[in-house]
């Protein structure tokens, strides 16, 4: 029987859904989260869904004493590893928060684990690792070239997590590369929370098409792609959550640093999502055409094939699927965890 996995940033968007996942799942887990850019309702809702109300330890990672306590008490063995800051463009505006957090609380979850003896370690990377100038679809071994301090944070985690298999043999680790995720739980129960003015497609899109803002602003229609606007390979939450598992299994029987891309290795346009949005909600999205937004790269697509031969996974979920369940998950939580139904 398999022990605990402690789950960190367990709260938040996508490890909330894998919380979900590991407890259907059969797995025991607890949580560690600060709660900086989540809430407590969440657990509510985990319980709604799985009928488990998983074990939640408020704090932050950088304090390694408390994270070795949760090790010991839940025999941990092994760690999914979510936990960090995610605005790309917050991360301009404060690299010293992005490196303090991100790397600080990597460092020392390595620390505690090491003084545990636990060795399997499975971490949210990125797309943003990958060069700005590469040509999709992007392999694992393409260049790697973050162009902001949010992804060097995790192209340098990614290297120390690498390094740890030349210091102790047994590390297990996994480097999961998260395409676009979107979507939210089936039952609108779990989903993608913005503090203040979405940055984010969807979510933007979603406050759009429930009237909470006035419109759409598309940065670019002047690319090199056949609508004119950018391309990203939009991948569903919960096809995330499965990979987290099928990453488990996999680490299981071998130890190593295995990277892995998520993504469907389909890309969508802006404009394409935009109207499917729109044959969702039934009326048409209001939007304009706006300059391009400084940093992003044109097309962004996963090739997805590594982690099919390895893990036995792939995205199963559509386009259509994501935008139906970020819609009903918007619907049903205007105002994300402090809605009430
Ligand atoms: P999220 O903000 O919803 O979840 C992250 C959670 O970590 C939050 O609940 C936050 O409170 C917690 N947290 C942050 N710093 C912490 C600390 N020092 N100690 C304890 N808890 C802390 O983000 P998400 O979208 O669920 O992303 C999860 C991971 O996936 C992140 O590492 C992110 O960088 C990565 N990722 C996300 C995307 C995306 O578009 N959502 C894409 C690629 C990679
Ligand atoms: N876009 C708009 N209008 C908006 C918001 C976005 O036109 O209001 C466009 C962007 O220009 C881009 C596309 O929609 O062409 C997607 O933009 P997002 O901001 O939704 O996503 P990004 O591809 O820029 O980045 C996201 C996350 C990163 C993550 C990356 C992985 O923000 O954290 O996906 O590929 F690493």
């Amino acid at each position: 029987m398999d022990k605990y996995v402690l789950v960190t940033g367990g709260t938040g968007y996508i490890g909330s859904h894998t919380a979900v996942a590991l407890l259907e799942a059969g797995y025991q887990i607890v949580i560690i989260d600060n709660l900086n850019n989540s809430s407590k309702e969440v657990l509510s809702r985990i319980e709604e869904i799985t009928g488990t109300t998983p074990p939640f330890v408020q704090a932050d990672l950088r304090d390694t004493d408390t994270v070795h306590e949760v090790f010991e008490k839940y025999s941990v063995t092994s760690v999914m590893h979510f936990a960090g800051h995610k605005a790309v463009g917050e991360s301009v505006e404060n690299p010293s928060m992005y490196y303090a957090n991100n790397i600080g609380s990597t460092l020392s979850l390595i620390e505690a684990m090491q003084a545990a003896e636990i060795f399997t370690l499975i971490f949210s990377s990125s797309a943003t690792v990958y060069s700005s100038t590469a040509l999709s679809p992007f392999k694992e071994e393409t260049e790697k070239d973050p162009i902001n301090p949010y992804g060097m944070t995790k192209y340098l985690i990614e290297q120390r997590l690498t390094d740890l298999i030349k210091t102790h043999a047994d590390w297990r680790i996994g480097l999961l590369r998260y395409f676009n995720p979107l979507g939210a739980h089936p039952t609108g129960r779990l989903g993608e929370t913005s503090i203040g003015t979405p940055n984010n497609l969807m979510p933007y899109l979603m406050q759009v098409a429930s009237g909470k803002l006035p419109k759409l602003k598309i940065f670019g229609d002047d690319y090199d792609t056949p609508d004119g606007t950018c391309i990203r390979d939009y991948i569903h939450v919960a096809d995330l959550a499965k990979g987290h598992l099928a990453a488990l299994q996999f680490l299981k029987g071998r130890t190593g640093a295995h990277a892995w891309n998520l993504g469907t290795g389909k890309g969508t346009s802006v404009l394409e999502l935009v109207e499917t949005v729109e044959k969702v909600i039934g009326y048409p999205i209001n939007r304009e055409i706006t300059s391009r937004r400084e940093g992003d790269v044109i097309e962004a697509i996963a090739d997805p094939s590594k982690a099919y031969a390895e893990l036995l996974w792939r995205a199963e979920l559509t386009i259509d699927d994501m935008c139906k369940d970020s819609w009903n998950w918007q619907q049903q939580n205007p105002d994300g965890y402090s809605s009430t139904r």
